[in-house]
């Protein structure tokens, strides 16, 4: 999705904005731009249809200026191109901004713009608040009231920066449903969409709320909301360490994300289990054991593999807690007018905390008076800000579009919160225990599966070429299933459908051939006979098998296997899970794909 970054200070603003913008190409884009104010006056602004290094090399040396402001751009209106790259000026060159976002009322303002007289020189919907602005930004007025003033005429979604060239000793940026977030140098000042932009240089910041605009000067920064009215913002300090935004000797983002798993679920785990009473202490719910007694329904919301892993997270309170908990794509239920009750609590998840179909569920629910805790990875987001209390991952920053570590923190994440619950209502001490001996073995497991990646990258060169793959699991396995077909999906572009092991016969035993081979979850539960029997069936059908399994099937049921630790049943989905990352990110590579930034996905999804 577009990345937003700037600068004012005493240095060249060019370097820092084209580091900035490489920072943020995880996010996913297809062009990229950047405008200085310069110490000559006006604005330069290069721009390109391709990779931040294209435009790197389209700067020329004599690009300089104390004040700028960078994009990357994730087509919505219009082609990629270099007209529809931002920055975006007005027609006399005085204003440039980059905006991520949707202005809904574009059409309408571009028609009035055009009858005043603007003459439109790209497709998009930015461009209007070029023009827009300008057309404000009349003799003696501030540029922030230019903003304010062009912003109260656009219905959307917007985060934006803006670059004056008659006011060179100012950025102005504001925040509606698109994330700000800005950065205090020494005697130099930073904004971005994204801290990962910025923490090389600083890591104190304050992140804009919805409805604010901030002046950034070199020396410090005024926030205020839309009418005006000032507002005082505390800093904060990022915690994320710079290594996290390197590959760090690994070939792609998403293998060093999947191998980072042992220590990010160590951290999700630090400080929330509690031996003596067998049960989990989160310090963020903001609710009580009264409280929690009281909740009769747990509804989760989250979208794609966070409404995977909230799956998962429904499966665990049920199991646990013996509370119905069901999970939904926040996508689906903010559009279906849900019924909210005063005994269900609600639970948002989201690595990014800025997926807006997410937020505006979480908006939806808080609006008819329900409560909502979040599962969330990055401190201070949207949805951790907009939440009642919750849980973050602290699985460090996700760098590639797909989710790895985060889901597998998700994951345990609801496995302290129904462990919490569990103990609360009728779980046992022994079967806290059992969870707690679990939980606290769960890294060296995850590193006796990472330790077959070679291998499993050998099944996945000879899997990677078929016309698609089924993926099955029961009950519990089902969501590992899911997930599974998600990031092959996602990452390696060969079709993959997830289905209950149960429905085969109802349905999809039809399409069973040698050419579409099957993934079986197959743990050692209660429904192992019958997971047998399934892939009896596939075999007779001449379809292959490879099976994810604690013990490997007979040699006549299955064409491979890869063999998973076990742990309780209750976590084992996080376990099989961590095989099929690998099997998606090794057949990504065999295929020769783009595996940290897939065609046609963004990392955080800031639009509708
Ligand atoms: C899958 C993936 C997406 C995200 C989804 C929600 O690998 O990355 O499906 O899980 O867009 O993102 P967050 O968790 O940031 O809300």
């Amino acid at each position: 999705m577009c990345g937003i970054v700037a600068y004012i200070g005493p240095k060249d603003a060019t370097p820092f904005l084209l580091e900035g913008l490489a920072r943020l190409e995880y996010r996913g884009y297809d062009s990229a731009g950047v405008a200085v104010a310069g110490r000559t006056g006006g604005i330069k602004v290069r721009k390109v249809k391709g990779r931040v290094a294209d435009l790197a090399a389209a700067v020329p040396a004599r690009f300089k200026g104390g004040t700028g402001i960078g994009h990357t751009r994730w087509a919505t209106h219009g082609v990629p191109s270099d007209a529809n790259a931002h920055p975006h000026q007005d027609n006399a060159e005085r204003i440039a901004v980059v905006h991520n976002g949707i202005i809904e009322n574009a059409d309408e303002l571009r028609a009035r713009l055009t009858a005043e007289g603007a003459v439109f020189r790209s497709e998009t919907d930015t461009e209007v608040l070029a023009h827009l602005i300008a057309a404000h930004a009349t003799e003696g007025v501030e540029l922030e009231e230019a903003v304010r003033a062009a912003l109260g005429k656009v219905v959307g979604t917007y985060g934006i920066a803006v670059l004056d060239a008659e006011q060179p000793d100012r950025i102005v940026v504001a925040r509606n449903g698109s994330p700000i977030v800005l950065g205090i140098g020494e005697k130099e000042m930073f904004a971005a969409s994204d801290v990962s932009a910025l923490v090389r240089y600083t890591r104190q910041v304050v992140h804009l709320e919805d409805g604010e605009l901030a002046t950034v000067r070199a020396d410090g920064f005024r926030t205020s909301t839309e009418d005006a009215r000032t507002t005082h913002r505390q800093p904060s300090t990022v915690d994320w360490e710079i290594d996290s935004y390197d590959t760090g000797g690994y070939e792609h983002f998403l293998l060093k994300e999947i191998h980072e798993q042992p220590g990010s679920v160590e951290r999700t785990l630090s400080g929330r289990l509690d031996e003596r009473f067998a049960t989990a202490h989160l310090g963020g719910l903001n609710l009580d054991a009264r409280e929690l007694r009281e909740i009769r329904r747990v509804k989760i919301l989250g979208c794609g593999s966070a409404y995977y892993a909230g799956e998962m997270g429904a499966q665990l309170i049920e199991e646990l807690a013996r509370i119905p908990a069901h999970s939904e794509p926040a996508s689906e239920f903010r559009y279906r007018n849900p019924v909210i009750e005063a005994d269900t609590l609600y639970i948002a998840v989201s690595q990014s905390g800025e997926t807006y179909d997410t937020l505006a569920a979480v908006q939806e629910v808080k609006r008819k008076g329900g409560r909502v805790l979040g599962v969330v990875n990055t401190v201070g987001s949207a949805i951790a800000r907009e939440c009642d209390g919750g849980i973050y991952l602290h699985a460090g920053p996700e760098i590639s579009v797909a989710s790895t570590k985060a889901f597998t923190s998700t994951v345990i994440a609801f496995a302290l919160l129904a462990l919490h619950f569990g103990r609360i209502h009728d779980l046992s001490p022994a079967d806290g225990r059992r969870i707690v001996a679990a939980l606290k073995a769960l890294p060296d497991q995850i590193r006796e599966v990472l330790a077959q990646s070679d291998a499993i990258a050998g099944l996945a060169a000879e899997y990677a070429d078929s016309e698609g793959m089924m993926f099955i699991g029961r009950v519990r396995g089902y969501p590992v299933a899911r997930e599974g077909a998600q990031k092959l999906k996602e990452i390696s572009y060969v079709h993959a459908e997830a289905y209950p092991a149960s429905e085969l016969k109802h349905g999809p035993l039809a399409l069973i051939s040698p050419e579409l081979p099957t993934v079986a979850l197959v743990p050692d539960d209660e429904l192992l006979d019958k997971n047998l029997t399934t892939l009896g069936e596939i075999k007779a059908r001449s379809g292959r098998v490879l099976a994810v399994a604690h013990r490997a099937p007979e040699a006549k049921l299955a064409d491979h296997c890869i063999l998973v630790p076990k742990s309780e049943p209750e976590l084992d989905p996080l376990l099989l899970n961590i095989p099929l990352q690998l099997l998606a990110y090794h057949a990504a590579v065999a295929l020769k794909r783009d595996v940290d930034k897939p065609r046609n996905l963004a990392k955080s999804v800031t639009v509708e």
